[in-house]
C-alpha cells in the first residue's frame, strides 16, 4: 500500500492517497474553504490523475466549515484570481472547466463521500451533492445561496438535488436560499447519516471500511447499473443487468 500527500491550488487543496482511499481536504479554513477557479481546476486534476487502485474518495473541509461556497472576492472583483465573466466569449467553456472538478466524483470506478460539518453553502453544497454519499455532523448546514446572489447553480448541483429531494423541494430550497439543518437533511435524504461532530471522522472511516469490504469489480459494475437505473425502463434495466453480469463473470474466466 502506498501513502502520499499532494497539495494543489497553492495549498488550498490537500489530497492524501492511502492505497484504495483518496481524501481530498479543502484547506483554506481562514476563508471557510471558499472556492476559486484554481480549486475547481485542482479538483479536476485530482479526478483526471486518480490512480486506478482508488475505490473510495472522501471530500472534507478543514476548520469550522465544510465550504462557504465561491470566494465572494471573485464576484466583487477584489481577488487576485479571476472567474469567468459574462463578456468572456469562452464563458461556458470556462465553467465547463470548473464543472469538471465536480463531475468525476460520480464516476462508477469510485464511491465518493462528502464528510460535512459546519456550513456547506452554494458551491460547497453543490460539492457535497456531487458526491455519492453524504455523512453529516450534527452542526452541518446546507444552503443553496446562488439565486439569492443573482446566480443559477452551475456547478452540477441541479441534477443530484432534484434526484434526491424531488422537484418541489428543490425549487423551494433554491428559490428561498434557506438553510437546511443536519436533522432536516436526513429527512430529505440529503444525508445518509448524521453523527455528533466528534464522531464524523470515525463514521466516515467505518463507511469506507464497509465499502472496501465488497468485491471491487462487482462494486464498480453495480454502481454503474444503479446510476443508469432512473433513466431506464424496467426492461431496459433488466437487459443492462444481464449484460453487466455476463461481462463481470466472463472477466473472471481463466485464459
Ligand atoms: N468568500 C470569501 N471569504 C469568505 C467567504 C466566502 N464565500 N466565507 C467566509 N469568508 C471569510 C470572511 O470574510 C471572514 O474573513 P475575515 O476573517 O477576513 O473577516 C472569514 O472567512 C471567516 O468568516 P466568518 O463569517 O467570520 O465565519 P463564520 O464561521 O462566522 O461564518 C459563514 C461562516 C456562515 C460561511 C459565513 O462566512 C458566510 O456566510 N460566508 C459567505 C457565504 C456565501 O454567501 N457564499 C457564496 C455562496 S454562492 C456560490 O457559492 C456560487
Amino acid at each position: 500500500m502506498t501513502s502520499s500527500q499532494t497539495e494543489l491550488a497553492a495549498g488550498a487543496l490537500k489530497v492524501d492517497f492511502d492505497g484504495q482511499v483518496a481524501t481530498i481536504t479543502l484547506a483554506r479554513p481562514e476563508r471557510r474553504n471558499a472556492m476559486t477557479p484554481a480549486i475547481w481546476h485542482g479538483l479536476a486534476a485530482v479526478g483526471a490523475g486518480l490512480p486506478d487502485e482508488v475505490r473510495v474518495v472522501v471530500v472534507r473541509g478543514e476548520g469550522p466549515s465544510f465550504c462557504a461556497g465561491i470566494d465572494l472576492n471573485l464576484l466583487a472583483g477584489t481577488s487576485d484570481e479571476t472567474v469567468a465573466r459574462a463578456q468572456d466569449p469562452d464563458f461556458e467553456q470556462q465553467v465547463a472547466g470548473y464543472q469538471a472538478g465536480y463531475l468525476w466524483l460520480a464516476d462508477p470506478r469510485i464511491v465518493s463521500i462528502a464528510a460535512v460539518h459546519g456550513h456547506a453553502i452554494g458551491a460547497g453544497f453543490q460539492l457535497a451533492l456531487a458526491c455519492d454519499l453524504r455523512i453529516l455532523a450534527e452542526d452541518a448546514k446546507f444552503c443553496m445561496k446562488e439565486p439569492a446572489l443573482g446566480l443559477v447553480l452551475d456547478l452540477t448541483g441541479t441534477k443530484p438535488l432534484v434526484d434526491i429531494v424531488g422537484l418541489p423541494r428543490a425549487i423551494e430550497l433554491c428559490l428561498t436560499a434557506r438553510t437546511v439543518t443536519a436533522a432536516e437533511a436526513l429527512l430529505l435524504r440529503l444525508a445518509e447519516l448524521v453523527v455528533p461532530r466528534a464522531e464524523l471522522d470515525a463514521a466516515v472511516d467505518d463507511l469506507v471500511a464497509a465499502l472496501l469490504a465488497t468485491d471491487a469489480a462487482a462494486a464498480r459494475a453495480t454502481k454503474a447499473l444503479l446510476r443508469q437505473a432512473q433513466g431506464h425502463t424496467r426492461e431496459q434495466q433488466a437487459a443492462a443487468e444481464r449484460r453487466a453480469q455476463a461481462t463481470l463473470l466472463r472477466s473472471r474466466l481463466p485464459g
